[in-house]
């Protein structure tokens, strides 16, 4: 791979894939970032990077959904493979407004897809277990678990993984799915359940659990998924999917229970109030999954791929994470990002 194109790559996973990649891999060639820089792409996250690999990353402002666009990309670059991270990912924006997603995780993925099939590219596909719908108390999601999502953003993705299964099997397309469970870590935009927490406690609002808090998700720290892609991009085998997961089931409120008893040390309140104290039980949200939890036997016996990292210090380097780098977090907490937050609380 001499010219990476990964798109999405100024959002959570995409910038950390890239700075693995630059930082951490054997990986020589050169990145073309492809991000419209929607809410939650921050080209910040890869301020330093565009510095010290100017001669090797390349940044393109672009939409996915628009075609003409990505065929500039590829009249002027010579891409030789593409790993697809752009979406809408966020699962309560996608029951508020199904539209973007939509456009973007299926349509924009069929754009990549045509491009690849006109220059016969290899083509890795980064998607979610969140495509199986909900497990029952016991079991796993394996790769041959049935296709049944429950939201709108996990519906995109599903129709996306589809699309890219059928282009390997009637174009001989040489593709690779991956399919990853919940994943934390640095430079998540404060939406998701993990900064978002974090984020409020520090400024002492409401800790918003839905439900009853019982709500399961496997999680898995965001450099062992790049690690993971990173693999599959290198030898998995094309027309496959791997399934990816932490090993780690924890239900939501004791995972906010955790980040507020680190919170508790890390960053004590004057009054040395308990953060516990700002949990909120508020409404539950519509065709809320209940458990999710990963098989990733056949990543780990193929590829040798195993998660590193243990979620007790995960969890802990994020939340420092957080607290050390006060000025990105100031930058991503827009008036958009107010505004959401607001519509949130009204629920
Ligand atoms: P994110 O929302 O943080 O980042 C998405 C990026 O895609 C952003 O930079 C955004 O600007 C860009 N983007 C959105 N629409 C675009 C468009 N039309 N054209 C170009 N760029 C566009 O999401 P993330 O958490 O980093 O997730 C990345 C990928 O990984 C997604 O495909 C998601 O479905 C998948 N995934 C995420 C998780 C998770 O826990 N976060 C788990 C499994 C799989
Ligand atoms: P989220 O980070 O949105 O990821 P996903 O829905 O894709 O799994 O949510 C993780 C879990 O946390 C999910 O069960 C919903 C729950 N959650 C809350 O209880 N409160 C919140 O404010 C958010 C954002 C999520």
């Amino acid at each position: 791979m001499d010219y990476l194109m990964i798109t999405g790559g100024c959002g959570f996973i995409g910038s950390n894939l890239i700075r693995h990649l630059f930082l951490n891999s054997d990986f020589k060639g050169s990145i073309i970032n492809v991000d419209n820089l929607s809410y939650a792409g921050n080209p910040e996250n890869l301020e330093d990077i565009k510095t010290e690999f100017s001669n090797r990353y390349i940044f393109v402002q672009a939409d996915i959904c628009d075609m003409d666009a990505l065929a500039d990309i590829f009249d002027k670059y010579p891409v030789d493979a593409i790993c697809h991270l752009a979406a809408q990912s966020h699962v309560d924006r996608s029951i508020e407004k199904p539209d973007d997603f939509i456009q973007t995780n299926i349509n924009g993925t069929y754009n990549l897809l045509e491009l690849a099939r006109k220059y016969m590219i290899r083509f890795h596909h980064v998607s979610t277990d969140e495509v199986y719908g909900s497990l029952g108390p016991k079991g796993l999601f394996t790769e041959t678990s049935l296709y049944m999502p429950s939201s709108p953003y996990s519906a995109s993705k599903a129709a996306s993984d589809h699309l890219v299964r059928a282009w390997g099997v009637t174009y001989n397309l040489p593709v690779t799915i991956s399919n990853c469970s919940n994943n934390y870590g640095p430079y998540q935009f404060p939406e998701k359940l993990m900064p978002l927490m974090v984020l409020n406690a520090l400024g002492k609002k409401a800790l918003p659990v839905y439900g009853d808090g019982l709500n399961i998700r496997d999680w898995l720290y965001v450099e062992d998924h790049c690690r993971a892609i990173v693999k599959i991009l290198q030898d998995g085998i094309l027309g496959e999917t791997y399934n990816v997961g932490g090993n780690c089931e924890m239900a939501n409120i004791d995972v906010v229970n955790m980040i507020c008893d680190i919170l508790d040390k890390m960053a004590p309140t004057i009054e040395k109030q308990p953060h516990r104290e700002l949990i909120t039980f508020i409404k539950d949200r519509p065709g809320h999954d209940r458990r999710y939890a990963i098989d990733s036997t056949k990543i780990t016996q193929k590829l040798g791929w195993k998660p590193e990292e243990n979620f007790a210090s995960g969890i802990e380097k994020t939340i420092k994470w957080y607290l050390d780098n006060q000025k990105w977090v100031e930058r991503v907490q827009t008036g958009e990002y107010r505004a959401w937050m607001e519509r949130q609380y009204k629920k």
